[in-house]
């Protein structure tokens, strides 16, 4: 039994290939990389010591899809295949939709034909839109998305919501991911963005490491303590064990299954815990001893001030908390990042 990783190349599905190792999972992993490079697999490869069986290619190719199927005894996806600039979606907007929507129910097509449904799918905080009030927990409902970006996550979690209710042997649990960061504790694996980073992170580690001049902080009128914005980081690493959880709830474990609910599933994966911006700069330069030089400049379009999640529920039924805190978010993202200047490049 082995669990299909789509976008397994990426930052979140390289650490989650890892935690999925150390938990015993045997997994086959389809990536076009698109937004990721083959020495993030190598590099994999070298943490668990364990080769990796891989496919390239699109998620969309129904013929190569049909054939991964055919060739592992696959009984889980863990889907995070996708693209996801903020900003790029907003200027590409079809090419988001083709990719993330329509390539996934291609996907999810071949899947359910496989006999293949148990996914678990990378959403976001993004879909519930600009909540009145926080913590968000599960329970809110959805809200108007600020970009195609977040409408294709929003659209792929309904699309999975339907066809569950039309298959009652359909499992979808939809991760609502609050904001990422860090990296695996080796310093061997992160985030390599291409070309100028849009999240904050990584903008952080490339001024600190030299790449880049100055961090322009977005905003400082917001209504919040020290009026930048608020958000829930959390370590990729506690995120990646949140996956692994996910399997273990619909009974999917490293030497088979065991009866487990089916039907959709929404977990909220974040600390519970809100870090304004400043905050977090004054935390890496602490946590690291160097400087990150910033000015403010003004907000940026689309962005709410307060995002932080309730993550109880996902403690109460999956056993699941994060455990690292701001301090190891932040060494660990500045220990990838100078041992890598150049990401996966160098
Ligand atoms: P990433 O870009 O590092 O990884 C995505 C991977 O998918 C890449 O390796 C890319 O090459 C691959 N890919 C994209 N489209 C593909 C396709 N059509 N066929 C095959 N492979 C394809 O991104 P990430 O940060 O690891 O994010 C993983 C998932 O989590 C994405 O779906 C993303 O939208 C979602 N997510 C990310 C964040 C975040 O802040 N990083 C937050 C919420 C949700
Ligand atoms: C965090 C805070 C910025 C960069 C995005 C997506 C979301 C999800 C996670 C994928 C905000 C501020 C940022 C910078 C700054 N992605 N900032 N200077 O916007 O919360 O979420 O990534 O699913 O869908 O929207 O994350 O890291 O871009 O920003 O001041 O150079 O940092 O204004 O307050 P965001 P972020």
């Amino acid at each position: 039994m082995a669990i299909l990783v789509t976008g397994g190349a990426g930052y979140i599905g390289t650490h989650t290939l890892v935690e999925l190792s150390k938990a015993g999972y045997e997994y086959v992993v389809i990536d076009n990389f698109c937004n990721s490079d083959k020495k993030a697999i190598e590099r994999v490869e070298e943490l668990t010591g364990k080769s990796i069986k891989l496919y390239e290619g699109d998620i969309a190719d129904c013929e190569l899809m049909d054939k991964i199927l055919k060739e592992n005894n696959i009984n889980a996806c863990m889907h995070f295949a996708g693209l996801k600039a903020v900003g790029e979606s907003v200027e590409k907007p079809l090419m988001y939709f083709k990719n993330n929507v329509i390539g996934s129910i291609k996907m999810l097509d071949v899947l359910i034909k496989n006999g293949v449904k148990k996914i678990i799918f990378s959403s976001s905080a993004t879909v519930y839109g600009e909540p009145e009030t926080m913590p968000i927990t599960e329970g809110f409902p959805k809200g108007e998305t600020t970009n195609p970006y977040g409408r294709t996550k929003s659209i792929f979690e309904d699309i999975l919501i339907d066809t569950s209710k039309a298959d009652s042997e359909m499992t979808a649990v939809l991760l609502r991911y609050f904001n990422p960061v860090g990296a695996h504790e080796s310093g061997r694996i992160g985030e390599d963005p291409e070309g100028i980073p849009n999240n904050l992170m990584p903008y952080i580690t490339q001024v600190a490491v030299g790449k880049r001049d100055i961090l322009h902080v977005f905003g400082d009128d917001y209504d919040t303590p020290d009026c930048s914005g608020i958000r829930d980081f959390i370590h990729v690493t506690d995120l990646a064990d949140g996956h692994v959880k996910a399997l273990k709830k619909i009974g999917v474990l490293p030497d088979g299954e065991v009866p487990a609910d089916t039907g959709v599933i929404i977990y909220n994966l974040g600390t519970g815990k809100g870090t304004s911006v400043l905050e977090l700069v004054k935390a890496f330069e602490e946590a690291n001893g160097v400087k990150v030089p910033y000015e403010i400049t003004d907000r940026r379009p689309g962005d709410v001030a307060v995002m932080y999640c309730d993550a109880s529920k996902a403690e109460k039924e999956m056993g699941w908390k994060a455990e690292r805190n701001i301090e190891k978010m932040c060494a660990d993202a500045w220990n990838w990042q100078k041992n890598n200047p150049e990401g996966y490049k160098g």
